[in-house]
């Protein structure tokens, strides 16, 4: 570590993609302090099914017990730490260990250690269960652990991002969305900061890299989506305290072609309306929900979820899982579906090109001299928020420079 800051303002400095001590850092600092999102009830809707995910490095599971409970339990054997659960998803009715076979109850319990008649008979098996995190809580079926038993709670850590969760998870008449339409993995060999600051800034690099995806969408659907970002319109970027990043374009209605809707999208019409009400439906329908990132792994743009999984400094895996809306025609499903893969698919249009970019970004930034980085779109006419955040115009850093005061904040303080 030097003196100089690693974020101030609108510098960056470029060791903070590079550097493997921080990298360690962070997972103290910030992968095992603060809530982290591990997935979605609807990922493991019946009594035994499981999936595997990561926080920082520590592997932990997710499994609805037989007591319908979802629990998150480190995913790591008491008896001499293998994987319990080798397997991404799957149900279990007993997770049983592949090295020497301890089985614990999908509800955590130590059900038998093997060849048990060689164990001291007071082998408390209460104390041998497999262990929890020791926090864990949701909001509207997102579930998020920390590694940490003290803290913040869940709701001070999510702060106002929820009122833009909230927006995506409306979209569905009832309320509720299913994460259970598949996810892609996603590889890439770049540090994993670079896929919020890359996911949520695509109004301006998007011109650039998405120009043929921007082409081709238009002819397919008519709709020209560049015609979102022509103007600079205020108050579409906001960075939100704890780090939380938005793309908000609910003062930037679009102008969809004027088509004859089909019978589903007038069915979903009328349920969206039926539920919440004549304006707020048609606000929702006039543009598209926020984009968002939730510091520090969980992003929701347009189709998906996307959870980033930090490997190395320079190795990052990222999940997408295409989000459905409960109670909307399938039709309306299957339209999201095939968005998605048109713009995020691993054959898609956009989505590959990110990574491409990320991954020279991981290059060019082996390259020093200056290692100073400069994001500061916007810096002058940023406003300040009720909310404690801050705003900008739609192509701005204004969001980049909030992740950075709050990474600084969790990576600088006590030291
Ligand atoms: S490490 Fe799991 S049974 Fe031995
Ligand atoms: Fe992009």
């Amino acid at each position: 570590m030097t003196d100089a800051p690693l974020a101030q303002d609108a510098v960056v400095r470029g060791s903070v993609y590079r550097d493997p001590g921080l990298f360690q850092r962070e997972l103290e600092r910030i992968w095992y302090r603060v809530w982290v999102y591990v997935g979605h009830e609807s990922e493991v809707p019946k009594p035994g099914d499981f999936v595997r995910r990561q926080i920082g490095l520590q592997p932990v599971i997710m499994v609805r017990g037989n007591d319908d409970k979802v629990r998150v339990f480190y995913n790591r054997c008491r008896h001499r730490a293998n994987l319990v659960c080798f397997a991404e998803r799957g149900v279990a009715k007993s997770i049983v260990c592949p090295y020497h076979g301890w089985t614990y109850a999908n509800t955590g319990e130590l059900v038998a250690p093997t060849f048990d008649d060689g164990y001291d008979y007071d082998l408390e098996k209460e104390r041998f269960g497999l262990t929890p995190l020791p926090r864990q809580d949701s909001y509207r079926g997102l579930v998020f652990a920390s590694v940490a038993a003290e803290g913040q709670s869940l709701a001070e850590h999510l702060g106002g991002v929820t009122e833009f969760l909230d927006l995506f998870m409306d979209l569905s008449p009832e309320g509720e969305i299913a994460v259970d339409a598949g996810e892609q993995k996603v590889v890439y060999r770049g540090n994993w900061k670079y896929m919020p600051e890359n996911s949520m800034e695509g109004d301006y690099h998007g011109p650039f890299i998405h120009g043929v995806a921007f082409d081709l969408y238009a002819k397919r659907t008519g709709f020209d989506v560049t015609a979102l970002a022509t103007d600079e319109v205020p108050d579409v970027i906001r960075s939100l305290p704890g780090g939380h990043m938005v793309e908000d374009y609910r003062g930037a209605p679009m102008d969809p072609p004027k088509r004859q809707p089909s019978a589903a999208r007038l069915e979903y019409i009328a349920k969206l309306k039926a539920r919440h009400g004549e304006a707020k439906a048609a606000a929702m329908l006039s543009t598209m929900a926020p984009l968002l990132y939730v510091f520090p792994n969980l992003m929701y743009v347009i189709t998906h979820l996307r959870v980033v999984q930090p490997v190395s400094v320079d190795r990052t895996h990222s999940y997408y899982f295409p989000v459905m809306l409960k109670g909307a025609p399938a039709e309306i499903n299957e339209a999201r579906l095939s968005d998605h893969e048109f713009m995020f698919g691993s054959a898609g249009f956009v989505s590959p090109d990110d990574v491409e970019i990320m991954e020279r970004n991981q290059v060019g930034m082996q390259a020093r001299g200056d290692d100073r980085l400069y994001i500061g779109r916007g810096m002058h006419r940023e406003r300040s928020m009720p909310d404690g955040g801050r705003s900008g115009m739609t192509r701005d850093e204004t969001h980049l420079r909030g992740f950075w005061r709050h990474y600084v904040s969790l990576m600088e303080d006590g030291e």
